[in-house]
């Protein structure tokens, strides 16, 4: 079993859990800037902790001290890129994901022309990759979309957020087009229905509450329409370049052979599949319309969306992948955390501290499905274990968990493309230690390399090479066939 040759390796980042610099370079806040330290391991308080409310929203930026709020700091890769880089370079990356903060390039989202420093910073970051044989894939949007946006005008339920988008798109498309051959429109587009305002820039009590479903797909269309709306854009203007989608893959199992368990773990996964089914398959599927339509959800069509949708599908399905969890219609259910999620937990897997169910033969289970499904190429974009990693005393971090985490995960990925699933890369999450997009801690690590700083920002913020670093050095060096 082998991968094939051109294979690419690597891993992913987001602006906002990484740059830090939140005021600097014309940038301007997002809403990112606003998502306090919340660290929870105890599932009974995991949606209490991820309340987001108009005056948490309206005191948090009126704060300009940044010690609960860690994604103004990242890790400084706004300085130290070049150092992060160079890393990643020793360990043979042919491939790392980034994202491009909206905010650096139009302060408020609203802005006509570009800040020019933003670009800059940009432009300067790509050249660098490509020096170092290193491929961009790049999100556009990853979690920080305008504050402005959200306190002004209610994000992406307004439909006058694809223009400001489309202007953004625009300029990422012309300005770095020569360096950057790999896009993807949305992180994880279905989360705008769990967290709308990380995704969607929405306060979800600015909305009445009985309103608040509707206002996310709605704003979930937007996105759609916006993310069709800038494939064809890029095709015009960079040819050569090819177009992502992407999913959080929550691959869900039947908590029991009960039909009632079956058939709920059915619905959810239609649910699931709804954005990849307009995404990749160019249309809402029926089934997914009428469940909404008996929810008392429509879809706010208006005249070429159906059409644009149908003709500018993306070139590759591209996931994120970390856990399983089950479906039960008991309801008292034993429940733990996933990413971004609360499912039923599974008897036959281990968790992290954090809830999280590892269960490695899931991913081969998810590349399988969404291949049969789609029969496009697929990009996993996202997996890795978040741990507490100790530095040594000699200064070492030894992290076996990590190494026998990703080597599970590998395995089960070779035997998928040896079934068959066209497979274009594997970019882990994430190779250099960053603020966790769900807690906002440090201490939630995933990195190949370790970052000194703690939750509250102390630290030297030095980079030090952990065990798994030299691993996954050799994983890649030998395509992923010496995975021991
Ligand atoms: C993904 C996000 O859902 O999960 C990342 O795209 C995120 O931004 C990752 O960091 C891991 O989640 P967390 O909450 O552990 O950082």
């Amino acid at each position: 079993m082998a991968l094939p040759d051109g294979f690419r390796w690597g891993g992913a980042l987001a602006a906002n859990q990484v740059e830090g610099a939140w005021k600097e370079g014309g940038r301007g806040p997002a809403v990112s800037d606003v998502a306090t330290y919340k660290p929870h391991t105890d599932p009974t308080e995991y949606a209490a902790h991820h309340v987001v409310t108009k005056a948490g929203v309206e005191k948090a930026a009126a704060d300009q001290d940044d010690t609960y709020y860690p994604k103004r700091r990242g890790i400084d890769f706004y300085h130290r890129y070049p150092e992060d880089l160079a890393l990643f370079a020793e360990m043979g990356f042919t491939t790392l994901r980034v994202s491009i903060s909206w905010t650096r390039l139009f302060p408020t989202g609203e802005e006509t022309e570009p800040n020019e420093e933003g670009v800059a910073h940009y432009e300067a970051m790509f050249r660098e990759m490509r020096r170092l044989g290193i491929e961009p894939l790049v999100t556009l949007s990853h979690y920080d979309p305008p504050l402005a946006l959200a306190l002004k005008h209610n994000g992406w339920v307004e439909r006058r957020t694809i223009e400001l988008f489309e202007r953004f798109a625009a300029v990422c498309f012309a300005r770095f087009g020569a360096y950057v051959k790999s896009w993807i429109t949305f992180n994880e587009i279905d989360g705008i229905l769990r967290h709308p305002f990380t995704s969607g820039a929405i306060i979800p009590d600015t909305i009445p509450q009985d309103e608040l479903e509707q206002a996310c797909y709605t704003a979930l269309h937007h996105q759609f329409v916006a993310g069709a709306s800038v494939t064809r854009m890029l095709r015009d203007m960079v040819p050569d370049a090819r177009m992502g989608c992407m999913l959080t893959m929550l691959t869900t199992y039947p908590n029991t052979c009960h039909p009632d368990d079956v058939a709920a773990t059915q619905l959810k996964e239609r649910m699931l599949y709804l954005c990849t089914d307009v995404q990749a398959g160019g249309a809402y599927p029926r089934l997914a319309l009428r469940a909404l339509e008996r929810r008392g959800i429509t879809i706010p069509f208006r005249d070429g969306d159906r059409e644009l949708l149908a003709e500018h599908t993306a070139d590759f399905i591209s996931f994120s992948y970390y856990m399983s969890m089950t479906e039960s219609v008991r309801p008292d259910a034993e429940r733990t955390p996933g990413n971004t999620v609360l499912g039923v937990k599974n008897p036959f897997l281990p968790s992290s501290e954090w809830g999280w169910q590892i269960d490695p033969v899931g991913l081969r289970i998810s590349l399988i499905s969404l291949y049969d499904r789609y029969g496009k190429p697929l990009f996993i974009v996202e997996n890795g274990l978040g741990m507490r990693d100790e530095l040594t005393a000699d200064g070492h971090v030894h992290d076996p968990y990590r190494i026998d985490y990703f080597r599970a995960h590998f395995e089960q990925l070779i035997q998928a493309v040896d079934e068959g699933v066209d497979l274009l890369g594997y970019v882990s999450w994430a190779p250099i230690d960053l603020v966790s997009a769900s807690t906002s801690q440090m201490s939630k690590r995933y990195g190949f390399v370790y970052v000194d700083q703690d939750d509250m920002g102390g630290g030297t913020l030095r980079r030090v090479r952990k065990d798994s670093f030299t691993w996954y050095k050799k994983v890649i060096a030998s395509n992923g066939a010496d995975l021991s």
